[in-house]
C-alpha cells in the first residue's frame, strides 16, 4: 500500500502544474455562500446536506474561511502569466474579460458575453472550524474540482490553523474517510496523527473514518514548525494571502 502512494505521489510530482492561482484567504461572507455550498456539494456528495452557512456567519464558535480570487491583482499580471504558455493566437478584435480567461486556462467554459454570468466565480475553495473548549475541529475543507493540486487546501488549512492558534485553541482535529488519502497527507504534512477510527462513520458506504489530531499548536515547538512550513509553502507557490482569518 505505501509503495502504491509512493508512485502515485511521484507521478503526481512529475505532472503537477505549479502555476500560482492568485487566491487569498479571508472570512466567508453572505454573498460566497451560494458558491461555497456548490463546492460542497461537488466535494461531499453523495453524503452532502448543506452546512449552515448563514445560519453560522456570526457565531463566535465557528469561523469559516474562503480562498477568494484577489481582485487586486492587476490584470496585466494575470494575463501575462495566463498567456506565457499558449501558443500565438489569432488577433483577437475584442480581448476577454479577465475572468473569462481565467476561467477558460482552468477548464471552464467562458464565453464572454453578457450571458456568462453564471460562470462568473471568485470562490475557489473553503474552510470551515468549529472551536469546542481547547480543540478546533474541521468539521469540512473543499477545493473546487479543477483547482485542486494548486496550494489553496494548504492555504486553507495555513489559515484554518492561524485562527485557531489565536482562538487559544491547544490542538485541531478531524474526521477523514480512511481512503482519504490526500486528505491525509495534507494533514499530516501539518503533524496530524491519526489518533484512532470511528467504525462506519460515514453512511453512503460505511466506510470508516480515521479521527486526526495534531500535536499541541499553542508550543514554541509547533510555531517553529508552522512559521517553516509557512516559509515553505511561499517559497514554492509565491504567496501567502491571508487576509483576515
Ligand atoms: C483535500 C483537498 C482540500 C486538498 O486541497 P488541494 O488544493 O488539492 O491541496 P494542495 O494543492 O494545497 O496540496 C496540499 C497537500 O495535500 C496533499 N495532496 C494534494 N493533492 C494530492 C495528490 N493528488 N496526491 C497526494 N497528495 C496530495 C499533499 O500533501 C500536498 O502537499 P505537497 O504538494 O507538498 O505534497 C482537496 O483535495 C479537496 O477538496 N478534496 C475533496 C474534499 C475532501 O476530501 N476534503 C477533506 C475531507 S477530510
Amino acid at each position: 500500500m505505501l509503495r502504491i502512494v509512493q508512485l502515485i505521489t511521484q507521478f503526481r510530482s512529475a505532472v503537477q502544474l505549479q502555476e500560482t492561482i492568485p487566491v487569498t484567504i479571508r472570512r466567508l461572507r453572505v454573498d460566497d455562500i451560494d458558491q461555497v455550498v456548490a463546492i460542497e456539494k461537488e466535494a461531499f456528495s453523495p453524503l452532502w446536506v448543506s452546512s449552515s452557512f448563514k445560519r453560522d456567519l456570526n457565531n463566535k464558535r465557528a469561523n469559516y474561511l474562503v480562498a477568494c480570487f484577489d481582485e487586486e491583482v492587476s490584470p496585466e499580471e494575470i494575463l501575462a502569466e495566463i498567456d506565457s504558455d499558449k501558443p500565438a493566437q489569432e488577433e483577437n478584435p475584442r480581448p476577454p474579460k479577465l475572468w473569462a480567461r481565467v476561467l477558460g486556462r482552468f477548464g471552464f467554459s467562458s464565453k464572454d458575453g453578457p450571458g456568462d454570468v453564471d460562470d462568473i466565480f471568485d470562490i475557489a475553495g473553503y474552510v470551515s472550524v468549529w472551536y469546542q473548549g481547547e480543540e478546533a475541529h474541521i468539521t469540512e475543507i473543499a477545493v473546487k474540482e479543477t483547482l485542486r493540486g494548486r496550494g489553496i487546501g494548504e492555504l486553507l488549512l495555513i489559515g484554518s490553523l492561524k485562527a485557531a492558534i489565536e482562538h487559544g485553541s491547544k490542538v485541531m482535529t478531524l474526521e477523514a474517510r480512511v481512503s482519504n488519502f490526500i486528505a491525509h497527507r495534507l494533514y499530516q504534512k501539518y503533524n496530524f496523527k491519526s489518533v484512532g477510527i470511528r467504525k462506519a462513520y460515514y453512511s453512503d458506504n460505511r466506510e470508516d473514518a480515521v479521527i486526526m489530531t495534531t500535536v499541541p499548536i499553542d508550543t514554541p515547538e509547533y510555531h517553529t514548525l508552522f512559521v517553516g512550513l509557512q516559509s515553505t509553502y511561499q517559497t514554492r507557490w509565491g504567496r501567502m494571502e491571508i487576509d483576515e482569518y
